[in-house]
């Protein structure tokens, strides 16, 4: 009778301490969720004249790549109507001439290439949050 009240108990202590755990899992689980997601947000509108510049310029350097054919002003084979969109060769200003409306024409146009690293979509990303948040200013 002893023996078996002992193996209650020890059943009883097993159970409450695996909910316990169970509980404790969840809620890091959550907040691993929540650090996950809060990096995955735009970074804040108010960000930094430098934060922009970067990603403007890692922008840039992506799009000379892929576009630059047809959006370099400096090369034969740039189309006029192209260039008025926007111009790689303006170096920092290369974005003044773009609209709110071009910039998901961009997102649209590098999702699927594959040469472009997540890292580089990443600040492509940042680059045209941003400057839509500049064009509403
Ligand atoms: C073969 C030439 C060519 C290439 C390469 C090219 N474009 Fe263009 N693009 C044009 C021309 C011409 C226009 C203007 C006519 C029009 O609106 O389609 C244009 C217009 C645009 C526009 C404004 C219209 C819209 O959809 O909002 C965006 C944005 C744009 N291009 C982005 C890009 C990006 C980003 C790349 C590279 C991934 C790229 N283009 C590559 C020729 C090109």
């Amino acid at each position: 009778m002893f023996s078996y009240t002992k193996i209650l108990l020890v059943f009883f202590t097993t159970l409450v301490f695996s909910a316990r755990s169970c509980v404790r899992d969840t809620s890091t689980s959550y907040a691993k969720k929540d650090v996950t997601s809060s990096e995955e947000k735009p970074r804040p509108v108010n960000a930094d004249k430098s934060t922009f510049e970067e990603n403007s310029e890692i922008t840039r350097a992506v799009l000379i790549t892929h576009c630059g054919s047809c959006h370099q002003s400096s090369l034969d084979t740039h189309k006029p109507e192209a260039i008025k969109i926007f111009d790689l060769d303006m170096a920092a200003n290369w974005h003044t001439s773009l609209s709110v409306e071009n910039l998901p024409g961009i997102a649209d146009r590098i999702k699927n290439k594959p040469a472009i690293t997540s890292q580089q979509k990443e600040a492509i990303d940042t680059f045209l949050k941003l400057k839509e948040w500049q064009s509403k200013q």
